[in-house]
C-alpha cells in the first residue's frame, strides 16, 4: 500500500536522533573543533574534507563534490533508498514510532463502503414500518430531519448488512476494520444490530463513520461507534459540522454540543449553527476545525457534573485555538435536545444571549464545594481563581475584582495581594498587548497568496506575472486556485470569482471567500501587486543568503578557504540581487 510521511512527523523523527551517530555508522568521523570530519564516501578522497555540524544537523562536503544535506538525505543517498525507506530506517534502527498517512485513493474505497452502509440504514428506516422509526417519531423526530441527516436502522437481524455486502462482493476485512461487522471463528456478523443510525461525515460530506443508538434503554453501550480506522478519528471531527457549518458563518457562532441528539434536536428547532462534539472532551483538532468557521464558540454541554467539568476543559483547548469562548447553562433537562423540545426556539435563544463569558463562568465553577462563609472557604477561593485574574488584561482584572469583592465579601486589595503573591506579574506580560496570535497551519493560504489573487481578480491580466513565479503559492488552496485561474485564463483571456469558487470544495471555496475579505487592497492593484511579487523574490533570496552564510560559517570552522571564497562571491552577488529589488541585505535574518 502507498503511504507518505507528514512533515511533522518526519521533523519529529529528526529531532529524536543525532546526525552525528548515524553518519558515524557509516564513516568513520573524527571530531573537528565544533564538528566531525572523515572521507567524504560520496566520492574518493585522501584528505577528510567531508564535514558534519552536529550543531546544525546537517552534512557538507567541502571536496569538490557538493553533496550536502540533512540526516534523511544522507541515508537517502548512502544506502541508495528513496525517501519513505530513508525515513523508515532511521525511525527502525532508533526505535522510534512515525505515523504513516495511507494515500487518500485508498481510503476513498472505504468512504464509498461506509456511503453504502449509511444508504443501507436509511432505507431500512424508511421504506417500512420499524422500530428504528417509531423510536425516532417518539423522541419527536421529523421525516425532513431523518432525510437531512441521513439517519438509519439496523435492524435485529445478525446478517442484514452482512448480506448486503455479500451479494456485492465486498472485501470482508474492510467491513471489519470499518467497524460494520465483527468476526468469530471465521463466521462475520452485523455489530450494529436494533440501533438508530447517526452516520457521521467530514466537512468534505464523506462518510467516515457510525454512531448507533440502542432502541432499548438497557442495551450497552447506549451509543456504539464505529472502531478508530483509518477514515475515522473521532477527535477529529465534529458531528453534524457538514452540515451547519454555512449556517455557523452565516451567525458567525458556533453552538457546540455533547451529543448527536442535542445537534439534531437544536437543528431541527431552529438552531441550525451547532455541532457535536460527540463524548466530553473537546479535543485540540477539534478546536482547530470550528476554529475554520467562527472564532465565537459557546458550549452547551450537558448540566450534570461531567458535562461542566467538561466545559471547564473545553474553555482551555479553545482559548488555545484563540477562540472566544462562552458557556451556555440549561436551565430545565439535562441536555439541549431536551431544553428546546420543552422551551421552543426563543427560550434557547434566549440562553445563548445570557451565556457566560468563560472567565464569569469559571469564577462561578470554582465556588464548587467550599463554603464562602468562612474565611477558609474566601481564602481558598482567591487561591484557586488567582491564576484565571493573572492572565486577564489589567482593565479587564479590575472589573473582575471589584465584583468578586462585592460578590464574596473580601476587599479589593486582598484579591490583588493574593494575584501578585500568585503571580506577581499581574497583567504585566498582557499589558496593552493582544494575546499572540498562533501560526495558521500548512493547509491555510498565506497572506500574501491571497492578495496576489485579490489583485487577480479585478485585473486578470496580470496572471502573466505569475507565471514565472508559480512558487509563490505553496499551500494547497493557493496552488489549486491558482491553477484554476490559469486555466480559466488560457480559456478565456479571463476570469470571475464566481468561476473560482464554483470549482473547489464547497470548503475550500468557504476558507478563500472568508480570508479574500479580510484582506484589503486599496490603492493601484498592479502598484500592490508588483510588491507583492517583489517581496516574494526578496524572501527567496534571504532565503538563500541564509544558507550561504551558514555554509560559509562551516567553511570557516574548516579553514577552507577555496570554498569560502567561493561561497563569499555567490553570497555578494546575493546581497546585490536584494538590493536591486528594494530589499534590506541579512541585517534582520529571521533565524
Ligand atoms: P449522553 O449519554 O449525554 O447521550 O452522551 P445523549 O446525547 O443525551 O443521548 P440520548 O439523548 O440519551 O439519546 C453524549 C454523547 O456521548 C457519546 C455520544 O456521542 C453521545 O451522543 N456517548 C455516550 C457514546 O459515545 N457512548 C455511550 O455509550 C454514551
Ligand atoms: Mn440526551
Amino acid at each position: 500500500m502507498s503511504f507518505s510521511f507528514s512533515k511533522e512527523a518526519v521533523e519529529e523523527l529528526k529531532s529524536q536522533i543525532d546526525i552525528v551517530d548515524v553518519i558515524g555508522r557509516a564513516v568513520q568521523l573524527k571530531r573537528a573543533g565544533a564538528n566531525y570530519k572523515g572521507l567524504c564516501p560520496f566520492h574518493n578522497e585522501k584528505t577528510p574534507s567531508f564535514v558534519v555540524s552536529q550543531q546544525k544537523q546537517i552534512f557538507t562536503c567541502f571536496g569538490g563534490c557538493g553533496a550536502s544535506g540533512d540526516v534523511v538525505s544522507f541515508v537517502k543517498r548512502y544506502y541508495n533508498l528513496d525517501f519513505n525507506e530513508a525515513v523508515e530506517k532511521l525511525a527502525n534502527e532508533y526505535g522510534i514510532t512515525i505515523k504513516k498517512n495511507n494515500y487518500s485513493d485508498d481510503r476513498e474505497k472505504y468512504y464509498e463502503i461506509n456511503r453504502e452502509a449509511a444508504r443501507f440504514f436509511y432505507k431500512s428506516m424508511t421504506e417500512n414500518k420499524n422500530a428504528g422509526y417509531t423510536y425516532m417519531q417518539r423522541r419527536g423526530i421529523a421525516d425532513s430531519t431523518i432525510k437531512k441527516f441521513g439517519l438509519g436502522y439496523a435492524d435485529e437481524s445478525w446478517d442484514s448488512l452482512y448480506n448486503y455486502f455479500k451479494n456485492k462482493g465486498t472485501d470482508e476485512k474492510i467491513l471489519v476494520e470499518l467497524g460494520l461487522l465483527s468476526e468469530k471463528g471465521g463466521k462475520y456478523y452485523d455489530k450494529f444490530r436494533n440501533r438508530v443510525m447517526f452516520p457521521i461525515m467530514n466537512t468534505s460530506g464523506k462518510v467516515i463513520g457510525f454512531g448507533g443508538r440502542a432502541l432499548d434503554n438497557e442495551a450497552m453501550p447506549k451509543y456504539l461507534n464505529s472502531p478508530e480506522n483509518r477514515v475515522f478519528q473521532k477527535k477529529n471531527n465534529l458531528y453534524a459540522l457538514n452540515i451547519t457549518r454555512q449556517d455557523i458563518g452565516k451567525e458567525g457562532m458556533a453552538i457546540i454540543v455533547e451529543g448527536y441528539m442535542d445537534a439534531i434536536s437544536l437543528y431541527q428547532g431552529g438552531v441550525k449553527n451547532v455541532a457535536a462534539s460527540l463524548g466530553t472532551a473537546l479535543t485540540e483538532n477539534q478546536a482547530k476545525l470550528v476554529n475554520r468557521y467562527t472564532k465565537n464558540v459557546v458550549l452547551s454541554y450537558d448540566a450534570d457534573a461531567a458535562g461542566q467539568k467538561a466545559a471547564l476543559r473545553g474553555i482551555d483547548v479553545l482559548k488555545n485555538e484563540n477562540c472566544k469562548v462562552k458557556v451556555l447553562h440549561v436551565t430545565d433537562g439535562k441536555d439541549p435536545d431536551e431544553y428546546i423540545k420543552k422551551n421552543g426556539k426563543e427560550a434557547f435563544l434566549e440562553l445563548i444571549t445570557a451565556s457566560m463569558p468563560y472567565t464569569d463562568y469559571k469564577l462561578q465553577a470554582y465556588k464548587k464545594n467550599l463554603n464562602l462563609d468562612t474565611e477558609e472557604g474566601k481564602l481558598d477561593y482567591m487561591k484557586r481563581i488567582a491564576p484565571i485574574l493573572s492572565e486577564l488584561s489589567p482593565v479587564e482584572a479590575d472589573l473582575y475584582i471589584k465584583k468578586i469583592a462585592k460578590d464574596v465579601g473580601i476587599a479589593e486589595g486582598a484579591i490583588k495581594m493574593e494575584i501578585l503573591g500568585n503571580n506577581n506579574e499581574i497583567g504585566e506580560k498582557n499589558k496593552f498587548q493582544p494575546r499572540e496570535e498562533k501560526k495558521e497551519n500548512d493547509y491555510d493560504i498565506s497572506q500574501m497568496e491571497v492578495t496576489i489573487i485579490k489583485c487577480l481578480l479585478t485585473e486578470p491580466q496580470l496572471i502573466e506575472d505569475v507565471l514565472s513565479e508559480e512558487e509563490i503559492f505553496e499551500s494547497v488552496l493557493g496552488k489549486k486556485a491558482i491553477n484554476i485561474l490559469f486555466e480559466l485564463y488560457g480559456l478565456k483571456g479571463d476570469f470571475h470569482i464566481s468561476q473560482l469558487t464554483d470549482r473547489l470544495d464547497p470548503e475550500e471555496s468557504q476558507t478563500l471567500l472568508e480570508t479574500l475579505e479580510n484582506v484589503i487592497v486599496s490603492g493601484n492593484t498592479e502598484e500592490i501587486f508588483n510588491q507583492c511579487i517583489d517581496r516574494y523574490r526578496i524572501n527567496k533570496l534571504k532565503e538563500r543568503e541564509n544558507r550561504l552564510l551558514t555554509l560559509l560559517s562551516l567553511a570557516d570552522e574548516e579553514n577552507s578557504t577555496e570554498s569560502a571564497r567561493e561561497l563569499t562571491i555567490e553570497l555578494m552577488e546575493v546581497q546585490k540581487e536584494i538590493k536591486a529589488h528594494g530589499g534590506k541585505d541579512n541585517v534582520n535574518r529571521k533565524n
